[in-house]
């Protein structure tokens, strides 16, 4: 049985990172929404409560009766989950006077605590509360003060049940991994045995017992996720497996034929179906972002589900949904910016049983695995790509002439990512054509033709990114390239937005 950490989930931005910090501890967690607590699984070592966007005396707040798991786990309360305890058991939370928001250092830490074993006075932390604890209940005793948070950590007298103020997840938080190492490893005995190796041997047994000699579909996207999962599945049930790789038309330049031929030197039982025409014939005209999307999410499942009957006695759909994908969805705050729907529907129209068996990794973890498993590192490592493909990235209607330029600017721009070192160092990185127009002049002629968007940027999850600083001198190389090669464009940008508020797409 693979023990765990139960991170209760209190609608904080930085609870999936405290996931990933646990995994990179060797040790399995699962992000639950804080009232599921599984109460009857023997495998929970420990607890961790995240913060909130809430404060604990709002009306909408998060509740929790720890009641159910005080005395039972190791329990290590953060910011808001410090706070509910602290309240909970007759402290008092109030509205700091400024806003605690920063870097900020421990300058009195007790030594004998287990939690703060190896971590020296001054150690840097990240604050982010608008409220603070300004005392604690009677039985707790604080463990770590900075000048301006008193309580900046505590723990219940005798009891394993320890709350901090501050994110130790955070990578600002310089102590932070000790922290959790403290907690995770000393304090609830993790034998530190999750990793990809152990991951692969424990999942290829499950799947190998849960679909026994049953015939298994795929839809291969070329991206990293469906690639490792069907790589997984073919190491499990072999011949089982068929995998069916769409091509509506939108990818990018030989995408189709290399990934293909990629798939086949995998040793993957891979159909290639060229559905190009259907697509360009169905978003002829059509200009709104939203139907764009939601044409070639059907179309794809049309196709895929045409396909997948050909094959007899098929029982199982198989998916590369990741951890964050499922996390987002159980989200309790979230809300849809976009509908990223590439299969979405697909099980409920196919009546398939659905497996999925890389629901519980994180994106650095499914690349680990992809690793392990002997795949190359240029399909493990290759940038995220929307499920639609080009159409988001072309704005306004589409065309196989539009998709054709943007193809030659966009191979232009990634080849001279790679080719200059920095493809590894940007999170994902495409061209954008652009609905204008502009006057340019080449040799003695005055030209009236199309700009493209370059954009490019780092990101950790693709939930928030940054716009990439990539240098000068390089992108004086491509906007002239593709001036000078792709016919019909004079004017390349470059977008430095962010997101928040921009987006990574631009439809
Ligand atoms: P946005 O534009 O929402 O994109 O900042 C976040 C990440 O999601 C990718 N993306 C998609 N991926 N199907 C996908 O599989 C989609 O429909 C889709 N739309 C956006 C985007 O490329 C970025 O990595």
């Amino acid at each position: 049985m693979t023990e765990k950490i139960i991170i209760l989930d209190f609608g904080s931005q930085t609870t999936q990172l405290i996931g990933r910090r646990v995994r990179e501890l060797n040790t399995y967690c699962e992000i639950v929404p804080y009232n599921k607590m599984p109460l009857d699984d023997p495998s929970v070592i420990g607890v961790i409560l995240s913060g909130s966007p809430f404060s604990v005396y709002d009306e909408k707040a998060f509740k929790l009766n720890l009641d159910t798991i005080r005395g039972r786990y190791p329990i290590l309360g953060i910011c808001y989950g410090a706070q509910l305890i602290a309240y909970n058991n007759g402290g008092t939370v109030e509205p700091a006077n400024s806003r605690e928001y920063g870097r900020a250092n421990l300058g009195f830490i007790n030594h004998a605590d287990p939690l703060f074993k190896d971590i020296e006075s001054g150690a840097q932390v990240w604050m982010s509360h608008g409220d603070t604890i300004t005392s604690i209940p009677a039985n707790f005793h604080t463990i770590a003060s900075t000048d301006k948070v008193p309580v900046a950590a505590y723990r219940a007298d005798g009891e394993q049940l320890w709350g901090v103020q501050f994110h130790p997840e955070v990578f600002h938080s310089t102590c932070g991994m000790q922290l959790l190492q403290n907690f995770v490893v000393d304090i609830c005995h993790s034998r530190q045995t999750w990793s990809a190796a152990s991951f692969i041997e424990t999942t290829v047994a499950a799947l190998k017992e849960q679909l026994g000699s049953d015939k298994v579909v795929l839809g291969l996207s070329g991206g990293v996720d469906s690639s490792v999962a069907a790589v997984l599945l073919n190491k499990a049930i072999g011949k089982n497996l068929t995998c069916i790789f769409v091509d509506h038309g939108m990818l990018r330049k030989d995408e189709f034929k290399n990934v293909l031929r990629d798939y086949q030197c995998l040793g993957l039982n891979v159909i290639g179906v060229d559905a190009s025409k259907k697509f360009f014939t169905e978003l002829a005209g059509v200009t709104d972002p939203e139907r764009k999307r939601k044409i070639i999410g059907k179309g794809f499942i049309d196709v895929f589900d045409e396909e997948a009957h050909k094959i007899k006695d098929v029982r199982w759909l198989a998916q590369g949904t990741i951890y964050p994908d499922c996390i987002e969805s159980l989200s309790i705050t979230g809300t849809t910016i976009k509908s990223h729907h590439n299969v979405g529907g697909l099980p409920e129209k196919m009546n398939l049983r659905l497996c999925e068996p890389l629901r519980l990794l994180f994106k650095d973890e499914v690349r680990a695995v992809g690793r392990e498993l002997g795949m190359p590192d240029h399909l493990i490592k290759r940038h995220p790509f929307p499920g639609p493909g080009l159409a988001v990235r072309i704005l306004g209607d589409i065309t196989p002439e539009k998709v054709a330029v943007l193809q030659e600017a966009d191979h232009i721009f990634i080849q001279g990512l790679r080719d200059w070192g920095l493809y590894d160092q940007v999170w994902q990185a495409g061209v954008i054509l652009l609905p204008v127009q502009s006057v340019g002049v080449m040799g003695d002629e005055r030209t009236y033709e199309r700009a493209v968007a370059l954009r490019a940027v780092t990101s950790t999850d693709a939930m928030t990114a940054d716009w990439a600083h990539l240098p000068y001198d390089f992108l004086a190389k491509v906007s002239n390239d593709i001036i000078n090669h792709v016919r019909g464009v004079n004017r390349v940008t470059y977008d430095i937005s962010s997101k928040p508020p921009s987006t990574i797409e631009w439809e």
